[in-house]
């Protein structure tokens, strides 16, 4: 079957194979190659850890092969929509219903102890599970929101890591989505208020964002 180059970053290319994807970590030239080979090794391994755990609570693409020789991990293909590109188009009615997902997801993943470090709506597919595209209300339609790119994710509990992680997830709406921002972020901690450290957390929010604000 044909392979499709589907993504070129920094530090992957994506590859689309049918129904799978190839998440292919490539040579950095800047760094010595035995740092490089061992670092692109670490990460291509734990990125599917995490995925493979993460998948305990939440959508994920379901890993199907992880090479540490090529520095790949094969895995689903999730048909759906990137929600930086799309979260825009929706009435805010099904933007809050998204953002309250989301955030309700992002409340899983902290109550297992996975940071999963580049929160943004980059890395995040919605995907319809109605199928019904002639629906006359959209906004009453089902959906699953798929996290995806745990390259910068990691396990860990602590309150700091969890605050963080919101912070920046605020920051990329504030950045990306800055028309209902505010209104979005509150639906995504009313739904992170499910989590079992909400109040710690949030309560630690408040202190990064004056931290943050006091660096500039
Ligand atoms: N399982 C998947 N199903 C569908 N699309 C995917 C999948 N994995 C990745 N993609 C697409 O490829 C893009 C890049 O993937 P990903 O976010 O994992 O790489 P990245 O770590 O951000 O790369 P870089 O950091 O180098 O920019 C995603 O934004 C998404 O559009
Ligand atoms: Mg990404």
């Amino acid at each position: 079957m044909q392979q499709k180059l589907i993504y070129q970053g920094a530090e992957a290319i994506i590859l689309q194979k049918g129904n799978e994807v190839i998440k292919q970590r490539i040579k950095k030239s800047y760094r010595l190659p035995e740092i490089d080979e061992k670092l692109r090794k670490l990460r291509t391994r734990s990125e599917a850890k995490l995925l493979e755990k993460a998948s305990k609570v939440i959508p994920v693409p379901k890993v199907i092969k992880v090479d540490e020789k090529t520095k790949e991990i094969v895995m689903e293909f999730i048909d759906g929509k990137k929600l930086s590109d799309n979260l825009d188009n929706f009435s805010l009615k099904k933007q809050k219903q998204i953002c309250l997902e989301i955030g309700k997801e992002t409340a899983k993943l902290h109550d297992i102890g996975i940071i999963h470090g580049d929160l943004t709506t980059s890395n995040m597919i919605l995907v319809n599970l109605n199928g019904d595209k002639k629906s006359t209300n959209r906004d009453r339609s089902k959906f699953k929101i798929f996290f995806i790119d745990f390259g910068l994710g990691f396990n860990r509990n602590k309150i700091e890591d969890k605050a963080v992680d919101l912070h920046l997830l605020k920051q990329a709406l504030e950045a990306k989505h800055f028309q209902n921002w505010q209104e979005l972020f509150n639906s995504i901690l009313q739904g992170y208020s499910e989590s079992k450290n909400f109040k710690e957390t949030f309560e630690r929010l408040k202190k990064v964002e004056l931290r943050g604000r006091y660096k500039h």
